[in-house]
C-alpha cells in the first residue's frame, strides 16, 4: 500500500511546524503536503519542555504551546492542519528512505512517495550507555527530548519532592533542568566533566556568575569528573551515582543531558553528511536535488562565518524552515539563507541572549556582581563576531544583534570594554 504527495516533511518538530505555516502562507493545495512524525502530537515548541512544562504551578500543557506561538505567530492545532488539507501521519516512524526512488517506508508498512522531501528529523539525546555506563532504563533516570520524556520527568519529580537529584551534564539541559528541579523543591547536585558550566558557549567569567547564582539557590556543583556507574536497589531504582573521582552521590532521581546526535541514519550512504549533519546549500538543498534538510539535522552555510555549521537551536530551525519553503515554492525569488546565529535561555529570574560566534578575544562588560545587566563581546580580526547579554531590554538585545550582524569594527578594545553595552546601542 502507499500514498503519494508533492511535498513530504519527515519529522514533526519545530522545523516541521514552521515549514507548514510557510507552505500555507505561500499557497499550497489541499492534499499536497504530508508530515510524518514519530510523535503522537502535531508540532510543538520543544523549548517549553525544559521551562514552562516543568513548573509546579500552572505548567504549560498542550495545546497551548503548539508551533508557531514561540515566534508570536498562529498556533497550529490539529484542526488547523485538517482545515488546510495537510496530511498528518502521527505516531509513525519512518524506517527507511530511498532517495533514488523518492520513497519512505513507515513502521506501519506503508510506502509514502514524494516529489520533494524536507528532512526535519532533529536529533536524539545521547545515552549514558554510549559512554559505557548502564542504567538509562531505570525508572528514576530521566532524559529530555520530547513530550513523553517531559511527562515522565514531571512524574518522577513529583514523586520525589523534598528529595535529591543528580543532574548529569552542564549544558543547556543540565542548567535548565537543574533550575526546574529546584523550583520543584528538589535538592540538586550537578556533575559535569568541564571546569565550568555551559563550556561550549560561556567564558569562565560568565559561567562563574551563573554557578554562584545556582549555588545561592542551593545547587551543589561537582566539576571535572564524570559518573562511572549507578548503585541500584533491589527494584532497579538508582539510589546513588558513583563518580570517577571515587565520590558517591546519593540520589532519588537522575536527569541526564549529555548532548545530542542528529538523526541522519536514514540517509547515511545516500546524502552527503558533514559535521554530523546532512550537508545542504544556502537553499537548504542536500546533495540530492529533491531532498532538503533543516533544523538540528542540517549542516548549512552560515554566510556570516563563511563556513558551514550545524546549529542546535530553535530560532535557526524556525527561520531555516521558512527559508526552505520559500526556496522550494519561489526558487527564482529566493537567495541563500543569511542567518545570524541566535541562542538564548531563561532560568530562575535570569535571561540571556547570544548572537554570532564565540571565537577570538573576549571583552566582558557590565555588572557581574549584582547580575542586573552584564555581557561579553567576542572580537576576531578587529571585528565584533559575537555578543552575549544577560538581563537586557528588548532594545538592548536588538542592539547587540545589530552590531554583531554588522560585524562592527573594533579599533580600540579597551574603549569598547569601557563603553560596554553602550558600544552596541550606539550603532
Ligand atoms: P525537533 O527535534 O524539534 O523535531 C524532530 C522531529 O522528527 C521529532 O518530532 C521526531 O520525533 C521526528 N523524527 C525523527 N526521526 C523520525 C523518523 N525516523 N520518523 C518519524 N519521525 C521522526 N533551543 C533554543 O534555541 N532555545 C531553547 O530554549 C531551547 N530549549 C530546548 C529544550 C529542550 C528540552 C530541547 C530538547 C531542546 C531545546 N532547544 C532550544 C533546541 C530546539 O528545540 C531544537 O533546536 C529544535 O527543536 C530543532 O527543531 P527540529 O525540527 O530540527 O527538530
Ligand atoms: P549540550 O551539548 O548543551 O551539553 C552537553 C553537556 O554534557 C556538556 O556540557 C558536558 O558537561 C556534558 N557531558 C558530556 N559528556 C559527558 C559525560 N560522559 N558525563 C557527564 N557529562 C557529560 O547538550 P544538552 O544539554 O544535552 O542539550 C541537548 C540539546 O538540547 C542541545 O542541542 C541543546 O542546544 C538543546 N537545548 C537548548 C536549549 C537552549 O538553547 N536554551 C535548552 C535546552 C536544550
Amino acid at each position: 500500500m502507499g500514498r503519494a504527495f508533492v511535498y513530504v516533511i519527515l519529522g514533526g518538530g519545530v522545523a516541521a511546524g514552521y515549514a507548514a505555516l510557510e507552505f500555507v502562507k505561500r499557497g499550497i493545495s489541499p492534499g499536497e503536503l504530508c508530515i510524518i512524525s514519530e510523535e503522537p502530537v502535531v508540532p510543538y515548541e520543544r523549548p517549553a519542555l525544559s521551562k514552562g512544562f516543568l513548573l509546579p504551578e500552572d505548567p504549560a500543557r498542550l495545546p497551548s504551546f503548539h508551533t508557531c506561538v514561540g515566534a508570536n505567530q498562529e498556533r497550529l492545532t490539529p484542526k488547523w492542519y485538517k482545515e488546510h488539507g495537510i496530511e498528518m501521519v502521527l505516531s509513525t516512524r519512518v524506517k527507511s528512505a530511498d532517495v533514488r526512488r523518492k520513497t519512505l517506508l513507515t513502521s506501519t508498512g506503508e510506502t509514502i512517495s514524494y516529489r520533494i522531501l524536507i528532512v526535519a528529523t532533529g536529533a536524539r539525546a545521547l545515552r549514558l550507555e554510549e559512554f559505557g555506563v548502564n542504567g538509562s532504563d531505570a525508572p528514576n533516570v530521566c532524559y529530555l527530548r520530547n513530550l513523553a520524556d517531559a511527562t515522565r520527568l514531571v512524574e518522577v519529580m513529583q514523586s520525589n519532592t523534598g528529595g535529591s537529584a543528580v543532574v548529569i551534564g552542564g549544558g543547556y539541559i543540565g542548567m535548565e533542568c537543574a533550575a526546574s528541579l529546584v523550583i520543584n523543591k528538589i535538592n540538586v547536585t550537578m556533575v559535569f566533566p568541564e571546569a565550568h558550566c555551559m563550556a561550549r558557549l560561556f567564558t569562565p567569567q560568565i559561567s562563574n556568575y551563573y554557578e554562584e547564582f545556582y549555588k545561592s539557590k542551593g545547587v551543589n556543583f561537582v566539576k571535572g569528573t564524570v559518573l562511572t556507574s549507578f548503585e541500584m536497589d533491589s527494584t532497579g531504582k538508582v539510589v546513588a551515582v558513583r563518580l570517577k573521582d571515587e565520590n558517591v552521590l546519593s540520589a532519588d532521581m537522575v536527569v541526564v543531558g549529555i548532548g545530542i546526535r542528529p538523526n541522519t541514519s536514514l540517509f547515511e550512504g545516500q546524502l552527503t553528511i558533514e559535521k554530523g549533519g546532512i550537508k545542504v546549500n544556502g537553499r537548504m538543498q542536500s546533495s540530492n536535488s529533491s531532498v532538503y534538510a533543516v533544523g538540528d539535522v542540517a549542516t548549512f552555510p552560515v554566510k556570516l562565518f563563511g563556513e558551514s555549521r550545524r546549529l542546535e537551536h530553535v530560532d535557526s530551525a524556525r527561520k531555516a524552515a521558512r527559508h526552505v519553503v520559500a526556496a522550494i515554492l519561489e526558487p527564482d525569488k529566493t537567495g541563500d539563507f543569511d542567518y545570524l546565529p541566535f541562542f538564548y535561555s531563561r532560568v530562575f529570574s535570569c535571561s540571556w541572549q547570544f548572537y554570532g560566534d564565540n571565537v577570538g578575544e573576549v571583552l566582558h562588560f557590565g555588572d557581574y556582581t549584582s547580575g542586573n545587566t552584564f555581557g561579553a563581546y567576542w572580537i576576531s580580526k578587529g571585528r565584533l563576531v559575537g555578543s552575549f547579554l544577560e538581563g537586557g531590554t528588548k532594545e538592548e538585545y536588538e542592539a547587540i544583534a545589530r552590531a554583531t550582524r554588522l560585524k562592527a569594527k573594533i579599533e580600540d578594545p579597551a574603549e569598547v570594554e569601557r563603553l560596554g553595552l553602550g558600544f552596541a546601542t550606539a550603532i
